[in-house]
């Protein structure tokens, strides 16, 4: 791809909440992208986006279960620590896994903590409105930046009838609409719509002060986020109608590999190059030394 603007990793500051408010009030789009490991770190911090989210996703497209519904977190906190070894300015959040805040705001502030004291997290998100308001509540309050999430929820998918978009009668779009601005009231910084209609996402945006990053939500949101994976094309599983590709990593993740396996079956690799010497000497002598060696 050419001229690509991607700012140098020296000249760009750490982004801060102050920063992100600041490009929605400038009307600057906000770009976020997931990440998982330090690879997809680095990646992310070298292309220059804005926000990085360990997002529980990860349960699908790095360890391989059939929704975010059993990743535990520790497991995701294991992954969010890789991420912010990879990460320097990108502001870091981390996503509380299914099972780890709805029973109580102790819960939800003890799990919270821990993606900001172990794993270096600078903020934490959690799925729906309904109950989670009052957890997001408590977790601003312990001093712990929150994002909300609504519309598509995959942690309750289930319940919402499965993966599908969410507001899509007058009822339902009210209820998203209250949904956020209840998270707003309570403090949150900055909320996620997953897959509402781009009409219902732009009214709402009109209600609210505090940046939306949009996932099938069309174009009024003030940023974007996208599942690493999806994006760059490596993830085989099913890949929703609102993720764009960027890139077919898997295509070419399986074609090195079979290459590899090819030119060890046939010989080709290892070659010269890629092998250590020994001086003569050296060799002959050793030859004698192991010739001596009983066994
Ligand atoms: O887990 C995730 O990747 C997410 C994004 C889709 C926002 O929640």
């Amino acid at each position: 791809m050419k001229n690509l603007q991607i700012p140098s990793d020296a000249s760009r500051l750490p982004v801060t909440l102050p920063a992100l408010a600041e490009k929605k009030r400038l009307g600057e789009p906000i770009v976020m992208v997931t990440a998982y490991d330090y690879p997809s770190a680095r990646a992310a911090e070298a292309a220059g986006v804005d926000l990085v989210l360990v997002g529980d996703s990860g349960a699908m497209t790095v360890l391989g279960y059939d929704s975010t519904v059993p990743v535990t977190l520790d497991e995701l906190l294991v992954l969010a620590k890789a991420v912010r070894r990879g990460l320097r300015t990108p502001f870091l959040v981390g996503d509380l896994p299914f099972g780890s805040y709805e029973a109580s705001d102790e819960q939800a502030i003890a799990t919270a903590q821990r993606f900001i004291k172990e794993a270096g997290c600078d903020a934490v998100k959690l799925e729906r409105g309904g109950s989670s308001v009052q957890r997001a509540r408590a977790i601003v309050e312990a001093g712990i930046p929150v994002m909300g999430h609504i519309g598509l929820t995959p942690q309750t998918a289930t319940a919402l009838g499965g993966y599908r978009a969410q507001g899509r009668t007058a009822e339902r779009a009210l209820a998203v609409a209250r949904d956020a601005l209840a998270l707003q009231a309570v403090g949150c910084f900055s909320l996620v719509f997953e897959a509402i209609p781009a009409g219902v996402a732009a009214r709402v945006m009109e209600r609210l002060e505090i940046p939306v990053i949009g996932i099938g939500a069309g174009p009024a949101t003030d940023g974007q986020v996208l599942v690493f994976h999806d994006l760059l094309g490596i993830y085989d599983g099913h890949v929703p109608r609102f993720a764009k590709r960027y890139g077919e990593l898997r295509e070419q993740m399986v074609a090195g590999v079979a290459s590899y396996a090819s030119e060890v079956r046939s010989g080709a690799f290892p070659a010269p190059e890629h092998t250590y010497s020994i001086d003569e000497d050296e060799l002959r002598a050793f030859e004698a030394g192991l010739d001596a060696i009983e066994g």
